[in-house]
């Protein structure tokens, strides 16, 4: 069995690291990228078919080409990188927001940016906090033990999400599992019938919404009753937003619960540093955002040759970002596989940089804080209900965090 601290990896000078591995410790990167930890800026790396490509690994160089609009995000693309086959038959379907460049990218996300401000995440946490507490009240009720993603980590983010939306959480099953596998399903056509699933189901949902003559109070309401009707968007575009805005807003924050928690708990002295400090929470989130760099992978085409770094990116070239190394770059953190709450620099490239950086880090944000803080306060004995090493996480390939996560108090 691997140490789960084992995170180094045999160099092998020269030759291309393979891209995305599955990791070796949750919440380390790879040891298998090892050898893209020696410095360098950018790297060429092989994906599945053989093909190499870019990947970014430095902080600075990340931010330059993040916020450069050479590269593109279009998946139709010519030379776009694909990591996974099940990645390759999606490719063809219409993604918003992450999948579009300026000026229509710019367009869709102007529409939602209001419903996503700090100000909006803040006046939303009385609501959160409530989600939480019944969760954690059903949880004490029915345990010990429990299994945390299950019970806790999956439905805050979803409950959150459907009710910010206007989509019933009594159909949470139909469209975690459907999240589930697009985002991790083992085939291309499974990819693809999950997402004809969402498409169907979202797309009914929005053709009742557009039949009530009051709007109710949901981001998908507000996106029919008031770009839809006038024509501002079509039936196409919204349902495409509504799959984005409900897959991206529940898989990620539940991988961060899940691998959160499971990190705290395998770092007790940090976690008692916390417990005696609570002040701490917003500077916890941010440095486990940092070190679980959960969202691997950004991909981006170039659209022209660019010169960066000392290496020149070829138009048509594909050019991968890996977060889980550019959050752990020597030259801008001291020590960087140390989970340390007290960083000076907490700028880390977890919810991505530029265009696209994430349209929901503030509400994630503030479900982090309200989760952590409530699971470790109300549940002071928690703990692992099993051996750590035996505790299944997520392959490379996907969002990063735990399948399960027994627990007990
Ligand atoms: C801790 C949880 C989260 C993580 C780690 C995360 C990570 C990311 C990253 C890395 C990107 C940039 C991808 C790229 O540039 O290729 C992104 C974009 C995005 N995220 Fe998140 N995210 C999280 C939570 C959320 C939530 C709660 C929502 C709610 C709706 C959300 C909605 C989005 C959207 C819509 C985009 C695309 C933005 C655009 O293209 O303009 N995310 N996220």
């Amino acid at each position: 069995m691997t140490e789960l601290t084992d995170i180094t990896g045999p160099a092998a000078p020269g030759a291309p690291v393979a891209f995305p591995q599955d990791r070796t410790c949750p919440y380390h990167p790879p040891a298998g990228y090892t050898p893209l930890r020696d410095g360098r800026p950018l790297s060429r790396v092989t994906l599945y078919d053989g093909r190499e490509v870019w990947l970014v690994t430095a902080q600075t160089t990340a931010r330059a080409l993040l916020a450069d609009p050479r590269l593109s995000t279009e998946r139709r693309r010519p030379g776009f990188p694909v990591p996974t086959p099940r990645f390759e038959a999606g490719r063809d379907r219409k993604v918003a927001l992450l999948g579009v460049d300026d000026p229509e990218h710019q367009r869709q996300r102007r529409m939602l940016i209001p419903s996503f401000t700090v100000k909006r995440a803040t006046a939303l946490r009385p609501w959160i906090q409530r989600i939480v507490d019944e969760l954690l009240d059903a949880m004490i009720v029915q345990g010990p033990p429990a299994e945390l993603v299950s019970a806790f980590a999956l439905p805050v983010p979803s409950m959150v999400i459907c009710g910010l939306l206007g989509v019933p959480y009594a159909d949470h099953e139909f469209f975690e599992e459907q999240s589930r596998r697009l985002l991790r399903g083992p085939t291309g056509a499974d990819t693809i019938a999950a997402r004809d699933r969402l498409e169907e189901y979202l797309g009914g949902l929005i053709d009742a919404k557009a039949k009530e003559s009051e709007p109710g109070d949901g981001i998908l309401d507000d996106l029919v009753h008031q770009r839809l009707r006038p024509g501002e968007l079509d039936r196409a575009d919204v349902v495409s937003l509504a799959i984005i805005l409900l897959v991206a807003g529940h898989e990620t924050t539940a991988n961060m619960i899940s691998l959160g928690t499971f990190t705290l708990l395998q770092h007790p002295e940090r976690l008692a540093e916390l417990r005696a400090d609570p002040a701490l929470l917003p500077a916890v989130v941010e440095e486990l955002m940092r070190m679980l760099s959960i969202a691997e992978g950004m991909q981006r085409v170039a659209l022209e040759d660019i010169e960066i770094a000392g290496s020149t990116i070829r138009a048509g070239d594909g050019v991968l970002f890996s977060t889980s190394v550019i959050n752990r770059d020597t030259s801008v953190y001291d020590d960087p596989d140390a989970l340390d709450f007290q960083r000076p620099d907490r700028h880390h490239l977890a919810f991505g940089f530029g265009f696209h950086q994430c349209l929901g880090q503030n509400l994630a944000r503030a479900e982090l804080e309200i989760a952590l803080g409530s699971l470790l306060t109300r549940l002071p004995g928690l703990r692992l209900a099993a051996p750590a090493e035996d505790i299944p996480f997520k392959p490379g390939d996907t969002i990063q965090g735990m399948l399960e996560l027994p627990v007990t108090w």
